[in-house]
């Protein structure tokens, strides 16, 4: 079995749906019955760019999983994002992809679990002294409105960290729902681990920012949870790879023994993350149809 993951496509974009068209017909000719593919959310915010994007998948030969991004459940002001997770969830089941967050699957012998993932603020560098509401407000102290954007367009019926505490209790209950399952693959749409935004804690190799402009220190704690690699990092004996988006970086870092990866797919160029045989390379398409592939 081949892994494939992919995120982030914002179909909106033109260059990004060429790109993630690109990236779809490369599948559709290299992609064998016995492969899986993860579709990591973020496939638009409009209803007819989610169904185009789901639709350029479909003749992928093997199993397609498929979990919402934060932008999957932006929404009009009548319908709850929750609505608009289980509607996707269904829409997913439409093109026969696996809704991983709704249920883990077994494919082949190897376990998936993952969900979209959220963030309770546990991102926040407590060195930067930024009081909770502010959090709370998704704005920065030095505004007085939200600018992450999530605080417009999605509607839980929870706080923040309870969406995440709901999910993550989700996830560990799906890891005992494999039972005696050894080998595990998990994947989100936010960030499961702060070490992948830690570039003084990243291997060598890996893009560092030297300089981090305060508003992104700010921001990081919307970018996800570290609840997530706690609930996995408890079964890592049988989970070593553990995958995401959100963030438009790739970037690998290990943790309790389980490499974190995340996709690197911007809006003009898509990334198709190729997990062989324990061997990590990342296909870069663009818009022309070009491709660039680099191994890690
Ligand atoms: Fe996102």
């Amino acid at each position: 079995m081949r892994l494939f993951f992919a995120s982030d496509f914002h179909i909106e974009h033109r260059e990004g749906r060429r790109a993630t068209r690109a990236m779809a017909d490369w599948l559709e000719m290299h992609a064998t019955a016995s492969d899986v593919l993860i579709l990591g959310g973020d496939h638009g915010h409009e209803d007819e760019a989610i169904l185009e994007c789901l639709e350029m998948f479909q003749k992928f030969d093997g199993q397609v999983l498929a979990l919402a991004g934060n932008h999957d459940v932006w929404g009009e002001p009548d319908l709850s994002s929750e609505r608009r997770l289980h509607r996707l969830w269904n829409l997913f089941e439409s093109f026969e992809y696996h809704p991983l967050g709704a249920e883990p699957v077994v494919v082949d012998g190897v376990g998936f679990v993952g969900c979209m993932g959220w963030y309770d603020y546990s991102f926040r560098d407590p060195a930067l002294d930024v009081p909770m509401e502010v959090y709370r407000d998704k704005r920065l102290p030095w505004t007085d409105e939200p600018v992450w954007r999530d605080a417009r367009f999605v509607r839980w019926p929870y706080s923040d960290e309870e969406m995440t505490e709901r999910q993550a209790s989700e996830l560990a209950r799906h890891l005992q729902q494999l039972g005696e399952v050894d080998e595990i693959v998990a994947a989100f749409h936010h960030v499961p681990t702060r070490i992948l935004l830690r570039p003084d804690v990243l291997p060598e190799g890996v893009p560092r920012r030297v300089l981090m402009p305060r508003r992104w220190m700010v921001l990081n704690t919307f970018l996800g949870s570290q609840r997530f690699a706690d609930v996995l990092i408890d079964e890592s004996d049988r989970i070593d790879l553990a995958l995401c988006g959100h963030i438009h970086l790739a970037r690998r870092a290990v943790e309790g023994g389980i490499t974190f990866v995340s996709n690197g797919s911007d809006h003009e160029r898509k990334e198709l993350v190729v997990y062989d045989g324990g061997h990590l390379k990342r296909k870069r398409f663009g818009a022309d149809g070009d491709v660039e592939t680099s191994a890690e």
